[in-house]
C-alpha cells in the first residue's frame, strides 16, 4: 500500500557550500563551475527552489565574495550564513542554527555541490520524512561511492549511524548502502542536537552525520530514503566528476525535450542548457550546443554543427553550421553553411544567409539575401535587397563605427565597398566591383571604379613567343 505523503512546504533548505574544492585544481571556486548553463550552486538552489521553503539558506566560506555574489543573482531571496573555518558539515549547519535560531518544522539539508539531484527526490525526502514523523530522514543510495559515508544497520536492519569511510572498520567498509549528505530534519530537534556533536573523530571535525546518531540515542524516530536513481547522489569533487554530472543532467534534459516532440538526432554530441526552450518539431542536428536564453521555434532545423548562444530562430528557419550570439532569426530564415551572427543582429522572415558571411548589430529586412562571403556591420538592409558575393560593408573608420543603409529591393553588385556612413536607396543598383561612399538615389545605378581600357595588340608586342602570344595570334588571324 502507498502511504499518502502530505505535501507540506519546509521551513527551510539550508545548503552546505563553504568547501574549497581543492580538488578541482582551479582558480573559479568549485560552486562556480558551470554545466548545462548554471554553476553548481545554481543547480542546487533551482532544486531548493522546488520545494517552496520558507527559508532558504546557504552557507558559504571558501571565496566568500564570489560566491556570495552568485548567491545574490540566482537566488536573491536566499539568506546567507558566512563560515568563516570549514570546520565541518555539523559546524556548518551549527553556523546557520546560532545566526538564525531553531527554524520550527522540516528543515532539508543539501550540498551544493550536487547539480544533478533533483527538486522531486529533496521533494520525496522531505514529505516521506513529515509523513513518518521523523527526527530524522537520510537520503541514502546504493552502489560504488567511494569516500562516502556507510549506513550502519542492526542485525533486523534498523538504522543505527552514519560512519565515514575514514573512520570505519573492515566490515563497514563493505556496506554498500551510502550516505548521500542530504537530510530532512526536524527543525527543533537539530538545533538542539547539533550543540552536543564533538570534534571526535579521525578529522577532528564537527561531523553533520553525528547528530542522526544522537536523536536516535535520544529515542526519536530516524529513518531513510533510498533514492531512486543514484547518479544524482554522485557529487562533484573534480573535473573528472564535473564531466560525468554534465554529461548525466544533459541526458535528462535531452530526454525531456524528446518526450515533448523535439527530434535530436545525434544525444551524444548535443548540449542544450536548461534555460533552453524549443518548439514541437523541431530538429537538433549533431554537434550543435544551444546555450542560455535561446528559444527554438517549431519545425526549426538546427544543425549539425551549431553553436547558438541567447539567439531566438524563428518557425521552421533551417541553420547548418552557424553560430550565433545574442542574434534574433525570423520565421523560415535560412543561414550557412558556415555563417557568423554577432550581438544586436536580426534576420527578418523569410531572408536567406548564404556561405561565410558574418553579420553584427544589423537589420536583415524581410525576403532579403546575403548569399555568399560577406560582411555587414551597423547596417540596415531592407526587404528582399540582394547582396552580392564579397560586399564589404565597410562600417569602421578606424575611430568610429558608421551605420549603411540599403533600400528594399535594392541590388548590391558583386564585391561593392559600402563605405560607411552611407545610404543606397529603395531599388537602387550598384555596378559590381564599385567603393560606394556617396548615397545612391532611389532607382538609380551607382558605379564607383575605374573604367576599363583595353591596349590593343600588347601582349603579341610585349610577349613575343608566349603561348599567350601564339593562342592570341591563332585567334587573331582567323
Ligand atoms: C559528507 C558526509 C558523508 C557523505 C558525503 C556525501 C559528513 C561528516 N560526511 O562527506 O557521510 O557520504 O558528504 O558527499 O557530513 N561543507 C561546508 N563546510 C564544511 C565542510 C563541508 O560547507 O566545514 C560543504 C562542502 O562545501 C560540500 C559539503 O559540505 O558542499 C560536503 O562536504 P565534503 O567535505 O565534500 O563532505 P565529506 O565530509 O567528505
Ligand atoms: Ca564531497
Amino acid at each position: 500500500m502507498r502511504l499518502l505523503v502530505s505535501e507540506t512546504s519546509p521551513a527551510a533548505v539550508v545548503i552546505l557550500a563553504a568547501g574549497e574544492g581543492k580538488r578541482m585544481k582551479s582558480r573559479t571556486p568549485k560552486m562556480l563551475h558551470t554545466m548545462c548553463g548554471r554553476s553548481l550552486l545554481g543547480h542546487s538552489l533551482a532544486a531548493a527552489a522546488e520545494l517552496e521553503p520558507k527559508r532558504l539558506v546557504v552557507v558559504i566560506g571558501h571565496a566568500k565574495e564570489q560566491v556570495s555574489a552568485e548567491v545574490a543573482a540566482v537566488a536573491p531571496e536566499a539568506t546567507i550564513v558566512v563560515q568563516e573555518q570549514q570546520l565541518g558539515t555539523g559546524h556548518a549547519v551549527r553556523m546557520v542554527t546560532e545566526a538564525i535560531g531553531a527554524m520550527p518544522g522540516t528543515v532539508v539539508v543539501s550540498y551544493g555541490d550536487m547539480p544533478v539531484l533533483r527538486g522531486a527526490t529533496l521533494r520525496e525526502l522531505a514529505s516521506r520524512h513529515a509523513a513518518a514523523a521523523n527526527a530524522v530522514t537520510v537520503l541514502t543510495a546504493r552502489g560504488d561511492f567511494p569516500g562516502f559515508g556507510r549506513i550502519v544497520r542492526d542485525a533486523d536492519g534498523a538504522f543505527l549511524r552514519i560512519v565515514e569511510e575514514r573512520d570505519a572498520t573492515v566490515a563497514e567498509r563493505a556496506i554498500d548502502e551510502f550516505n548521500s549528505g542530504c537530510y530532512a530534519f526536524d527543525g527543533a530537534l537539530l538545533a538542539d542536537a547539533i550543540k552536543r556533536v564533538t570534534t571526535d573523530n579521525s578529522q577532528q571535525e564537527e561531523y553533520l552525520t553525528d547528530v542522526v546518531e544522537i536523536l536516535r540515542r535520544d529515542g526519536h524516530p530516524v529513518g531513510t530514503v533510498l533514492a531512486a536513481d543514484a547518479a544524482e547522489i554522485r557529487g562533484v569533487n573534480d573535473r573528472a566528476d564535473l564531466a560525468r554530472a554534465r554529461r548525466a543532467l544533459n541526458d535528462r534534459l535531452l530526454e525531456d525535450w524528446m518526450r515533448a516532440g523535439v527530434t535530436i538526432i545525434d544525444p551524444a554530441s548535443t548540449w542544450i542548457d536548461v534555460s533552453v526552450t524549443i518548439g514541437q518539431d523541431a530538429e537538433i542536428g549533431p554537434q550543435t550546443q544551444l546555450e542560455g536564453a535561446t528559444v527554438i521555434g517549431a519545425g526549426a532545423k538546427i544543425g549539425p554543427g551549431c553553436l547558438l548562444a541567447d539567439t531566438v530562430v524563428g518557425e521552421d528557419a533551417v541553420l547548418l553550421h552557424v553560430v550565433a550570439r545574442q542574434a534574433e532569426i525570423g520565421d523560415r530564415v535560412t543561414i550557412g553553411p558556415v555563417a557568423y551572427l554577432r550581438p544586436e543582429t536580426r534576420i527578418e522572415a523569410d531572408a536567406h544567409i548564404g556561405a561565410h558571411v558574418e553579420i553584427k548589430k544589423s537589420v536583415v529586412g524581410p525576403g532579403a539575401k546575403v548569399p555568399h562571403l560577406t560582411y555587414v556591420g551597423d547596417a540596415t538592409i531592407g526587404a528582399g535587397a540582394n547582396i552580392g558575393a564579397g560586399t564589404i560593408f565597410a562600417n569602421y573608420d578606424g575611430v568610429h563605427k558608421h551605420h549603411t543603409t540599403v533600400g528594399e529591393h535594392a541590388f548590391i553588385g558583386s564585391n561593392t565597398v559600402l563605405v560607411a556612413p552611407v545610404t543606397i536607396g529603395d531599388g537602387a543598383y550598384t555596378a559590381a566591383g564599385s567603393a560606394i561612399t556617396d548615397e545612391v538615389p532611389p532607382g538609380d545605378l551607382g558605379i564607383a571604379r575605374g573604367r576599363q581600357h583595353n591596349s590593343d595588340g600588347w601582349v603579341l608586342a610585349n610577349r613575343e613567343q608566349t603561348r599567350s602570344a601564339d593562342a592570341a595570334q591563332r585567334r587573331r588571324s582567323e
